[in-house]
């Protein structure tokens, strides 16, 4: 019997949408230098060097690539048609395999050295039982590391654009692609004015927003204003999330002072 909460399916409906529109993983967008940023300083890409992978939730499987650098093995999971892309993009490699795979119905693989998600369990309804299954997938001593949204850091932006969801998240997916093209020029323009000056939200907008292109910069408004379920969690919920689900040795990174990226070891 499945055990996939209802509303995880408007979660995936949401991202096949947005990952058909927002294909490309050119640039600093799908880099091996984000991805390590992504992870420092709890973990570095020469960790993964020889061991099983997998990423829950690959979206366009922009990572998965690099990581095949590094690991032996690597399988790219995502539930959505973002699966299409994530094929594409990384069918010149032969150590990477991507599937068509829920976090809340996984397929048997082999035992993982690591396991990576990488801003997905904040969009999932059921976060705990999503990084139950994820842990059933280690090795004993294998590694888990997520990252997500913090609160911390984004209250202003919560406020704001926390407010403007409750509509966007209604919006027809055209329109939302249209504002979010609206957007990018205002946004450029914030991001050149913290360049400058000590504006709310700087050291984001000049370390994860500035090396980004157009695209990416559109593909990461629609993704703000996009999916239905998007949650911003404390130091503390993370850290609680991640040992109540099972993991030890629980380590929290603050990101850019506006994320957490998180990891523990499986039993
Ligand atoms: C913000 S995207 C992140 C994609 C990718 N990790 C990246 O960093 O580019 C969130 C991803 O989570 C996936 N997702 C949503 N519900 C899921 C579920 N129940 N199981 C696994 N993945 C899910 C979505 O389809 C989407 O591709």
């Amino acid at each position: 019997m499945s055990t996939t909460p209802n509303t995880a399916r408007s979660t995936v409906a949401d991202f096949s949408e947005q990952w058909t529109k927002y294909y490309d993983n050119s640039g600093y967008f799908g880099s091996e230098d984000l991805l390590a940023d992504v992870l420092k300083p709890l973990l570095t890409l020469e960790d993964l060097r020889g061991g099983a992978v997998a990423e829950i939730g690959c979206g366009n499987g922009r990572f998965l690539k690099t990581m095949g650098r590094y690991a032996q093995r690597v399988y790219g999971l995502e539930p959505g048609d973002g699966v299409d892309n994530a094929r594409r993009w990384n069918a010149d490699v032969d150590n990477v395999e991507v599937m068509r795979a829920d976090v809340y119905a996984l397929p048997a693989l082999p035992p993982l050295d690591h396991v990576f998600s990488i801003g997905v369990v904040h969009h999932l309804p059921d976060p705990l039982l999503a990084l139950q299954n994820m842990r059933k997938l280690l090795k004993p001593g294998g590694r888990c590391t997520i990252w997500v949204y913090g609160k911390e850091g984004n209250e202003l932006y919560l406020a704001t654009f926390g407010t403007l969801r409750r509509l966007t998240t209604r919006l027809p997916h055209p329109a939302l692609h249209g504002l979010s093209t609206a957007l990018v020029p205002a946004l450029r323009g914030y991001i050149a004015a913290c360049q400058v000056a000590p504006l709310p939200m700087r050291k984001y907008m000049r370390e994860v927003l500035h090396p980004l292109d157009n695209f990416a910069l559109r593909l990461n408004i629609y993704d703000q204003l996009n999916p239905t379920i998007a949650e911003y969690w404390t130091h503390d919920e993370v850290q609680k999330l991640m040992t109540r689900a099972g993991f030890s040795d629980v380590r929290l990174h603050h990101r850019h002072g506006y994320s957490w990226t998180a990891t523990g070891i499986a039993p």
